[in-house]
């Protein structure tokens, strides 16, 4: 029987030296794109696909992200005696179920994996899905639902999953294919961030996964990888072979919002969708190109 999934863990611990000195004193993940912080983006898409508990894997100077989501009493309070409802309202699409977020600390920075594992006494027994909230994925349907669509249809591991140029697969998680019907692809092993010439594919990890407990314990053993890190990745490879693991060909673009250029791409194709700016930043970019 396929568990329902209903945990989502986010890590959120990086220190975002790659947009300082914006991420001096605060969060990368709440740099906004548009008018939204990143880390709403991923619990508004984690929430669309049914996620109801989250986990957020913070470090020393990420309170910015637990108190955003909390009711901000004396700013609504202030907001309510001048009528302001359109602020207030959305004011409201920040907050969150009571006792819905918790947070564990990664106290050192030893790599995506061990910031998962960070998460274990929250994940428990239950599958679980990872946002990295640095991955922005423009999509009609959310990527995380189209990745639940396809856990019910495989049960065990799905990582959602585009091709890269063959020149950055040491920047990502790379899959070896076996079948591949276009959408759903069997994974039979995993690479992180090979160079090129030792790269099974271009078929690419992005930030999307739902994963089963038991990758906990292979992370517990703390083996280091790529970068002298405790890789994610590395973990999920142990799986292959005794659970399903599958990527997933999801519709939707996707935006490195670790990355300067990826993040004022996003700024543009985001604030493009929106019927209140569209006009006008389409007028703004054709006076500078
Ligand atoms: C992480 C993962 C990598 C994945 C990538 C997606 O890398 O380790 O497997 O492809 O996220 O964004 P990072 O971006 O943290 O270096």
């Amino acid at each position: 029987m396929i568990k329902k999934l209903r945990k989502g863990v986010l890590p959120v611990a990086g220190l975002g030296t790659r947009f300082l000195p914006a991420t001096k004193a605060t969060a990368k993940e709440m740099l906004p794109v548009v008018d939204k912080p990143l880390i709403q983006y991923a619990i508004e898409e984690a929430r669309a696909a049914g996620i109801e508990q989250f986990c957020m894997v913070t470090g020393r100077g990420k309170t910015a992200l637990v108190e955003y989501f909390d009711v901000a009493y004396e700013l609504e309070h202030t907001l309510r005696e001048r009528d302001k409802t359109e602020a207030l309202a959305i004011l409201a699409t920040t907050h969150s179920e009571p006792g819905s977020i918790t947070t564990v600390r990664q106290q050192v920075p030893l790599g995506l994996g061990h910031a998962i594992w960070c998460a274990r006494a929250f994940i428990g027994d239950d599958p679980f899905a990872i946002l990295l909230p640095d991955d922005l994925i423009l999509a009609d349907q959310p990527c995380l639902a189209q990745l639940v669509e396809g856990y019910y249809e495989t049960g065990g591991n799905i990582v959602a999953v585009t091709e890269v140029p063959r020149e950055q697969t040491n920047r990502y998680g790379i899959l070896k294919v076996g079948h591949d019907d276009g959408r759903l692809i069997e994974v039979t092993g995993l690479v992180e961030k090979p160079e090129p010439k030792d790269a099974p594919s271009n078929l690419s990890i992005i930030g999307r996964y739902i994963l089963m407990p038991e990758v906990i314990k292979y992370l517990a053993l703390m083996d280091r990888g790529a970068g002298g890190e405790v890789q994610l990745t590395d973990a999920m490879a142990k799986l292959i072979g005794q659970q399903p693991f599958h990527g997933m060909r999801y519709k939707g673009r996707r935006f490195d919002c670790g990355d300067k250029i990826g993040y004022l791409e996003a700024q543009v194709a985001f604030a493009l969708k929106r019927s209140d700016l569209a006009d006008a930043v389409r007028a703004i970019l054709k006076n500078y190109v």
